[in-house]
């Protein structure tokens, strides 16, 4: 039901993936039959939440009505959430061959954009196409040296041409919420536009033990999640200036395996085992569930759009850390899984389509309680059903700028323009 209604709001691209909707009826039916009552419950949460009341009202209402606490996601989510990775990364070959490789771009000469990690990877390959087609590239990554030599070579490869890069690097570390404050202060010192903010960085210790920040915070959680929020509205000023701008988060489909608990961020309460793929799938939650909020509340006139984009299953250094053998077999397959070119064409579309902001729109006026989520093919698609929950993603909204250390009405305070104070700076922005 949530692809139906993605693709009647789109208007571009339009052909519904039939295969997978075929998968999502027979998982329907059989989670039906399992347990019809509980499937009515959060199918009408879900799908009823765009005439929901506001989350306040849902939250009030005295000790009565309150409902009881979900503490962890059903098996029936579970199941449909493994399943669409699974077709994932059986299909995206397949879903995406009318996506021409690499993805051809506008010309970009009047187009800033920021693009975190792009040193490796799908980001390294977001920031070079995104500079070969005239954007100024702002490569925030926390080794600069490298940063310098990949511009040097790409502007070497450009050299016959003639083109000049319009690159720049500055140093950000997620790991530091003190760096991204010093990032955003630099940024918003030159009242310059920003148009595109794209949150690519990213991590996945997969087999490591838990590690925490020095800032506190499990790292999954915070590089994922909490670095590209506090990034996003500490830069809001600027994204101010260059609307219509962009804010695009490199998200992916293990969303749908993931639950956030915000009374337990760090999953330290040991109330369930650590894993690095639970982590993971978390803080991918969680920045959907913070995006869908942050679109809900920027007001439309504010034009600036917000989504999520799932790159597909993509051939980076993301598995570096993978045991030696299983590395081994990832080089084997290559047929199922995208390089970074062909992983990098949905986060390009969703920074670039005239289109997408659109479709942003149209699920805003539609009070759909999700932002816009931009599959591996280009194509629309709704994240989990877990995402759709308004209730949560207000919870994990306010537990997050708590953790970030930003004021509960920073989003309205930065819309009006004006300052905010964020704990980890003396400074105003
Ligand atoms: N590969 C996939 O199959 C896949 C699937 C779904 C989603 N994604 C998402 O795609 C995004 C890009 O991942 P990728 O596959 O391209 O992985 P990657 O090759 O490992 O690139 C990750 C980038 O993030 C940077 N980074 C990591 N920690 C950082 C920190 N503390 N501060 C600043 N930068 C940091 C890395 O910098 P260094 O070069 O300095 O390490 C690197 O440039 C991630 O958000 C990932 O979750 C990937």
């Amino acid at each position: 039901m949530f692809t139906v209604h993605a693709s009647r709001c789109l208007g571009f691209g339009g052909r519904i993936n039939q295969t997978r909707i075929v998968l999502e009826l027979l998982i329907l039916s059989f989670s039906f039959r399992c347990s019809a009552a509980r499937f009515m419950t959060s199918s009408v949460a879900a799908a009823g939440s765009s005439s929901s009341p506001p989350p306040s009202a849902l939250s009030g209402g005295g000790d009565g009505g309150r409902k009881e606490r979900k503490e962890a996601l059903g098996w029936i989510e579970w199941f449909r959430g493994w399943c669409a990775i699974v077709w994932e990364f059986l299909f995206q070959r397949i879903a995406a061959s009318h996506v021409e490789n690499p993805l051809p771009l506008p010309p970009l000469e009047d187009v800033t954009c920021i693009v975190t990690g792009a040193t490796s990877g799908i980001g390294l390959e977001i920031a070079r196409q995104l500079a070969e087609s005239g954007a100024h590239v702002v490569m925030a990554v926390r080794r600069p040296n490298l940063a310098h030599e990949l511009i040097q070579k790409w502007q070497n490869d450009k050299s016959e041409s003639g083109l000049l890069l319009n690159v720049e690097v500055m140093e950000l570390d997620l790991l530091s919420l003190d760096s991204i404050v010093r990032f955003a202060e630099a940024w918003n010192a030159r009242n310059a536009p920003l148009h595109v903010l794209i949150n690519n960085a990213g991590i996945f210790s997969i087999g490591e033990p838990q590690r925490i920040s020095k800032d506190g915070y499990e790292e999954h959680l915070q590089v994922n999640h909490l670095a590209p929020a506090l990034l996003s509205l500490l830069l809001f000023p600027s994204l101010l200036r260059g609307s219509p701008s962009r804010i695009v988060n490199v998200n992916s489909i293990m969303h749908c395996v993931g639950f956030v608990d915000t009374e337990d961020m760090n999953m330290t309460s040991r109330r369930r085992k650590f894993t690095s793929l639970a982590a993971y799938s978390n803080s991918k939650l969680a920045q959907v569930k913070f995006s869908s909020i942050l679109h809900k509340q920027i007001p439309a006139e504010a034009g600036i759009s917000i989504m999520c984009v799932s790159p597909g299953v993509v051939h980076t250094n993301v598995a570096r850390d993978l045991p030696k053998i299983v590395v081994a077999a990832y080089h084997l397959i290559p047929y199922f899984i995208f390089s970074a070119l062909e992983g990098s064409r949905s986060t390009l579309f969703a920074a670039t389509d005239p289109q997408v902001p659109e479709y942003c729109a149209l699920l805003k006026s539609d009070e759909w309680p999700v932002c816009a989520y931009i599959s591996f093919d280009c194509r629309p698609t709704n994240p989990s059903e877990e995402a759709h929950n308004l209730e949560t993603s207000q919870l994990v909204w306010d537990k997050t700028l708590e953790l970030i250390g930003l004021p509960s009405d920073a989003l309205g305070k930065l819309i009006e323009g004006e300052p905010v104070q964020c704990r980890y700076t003396s400074k105003a922005q």
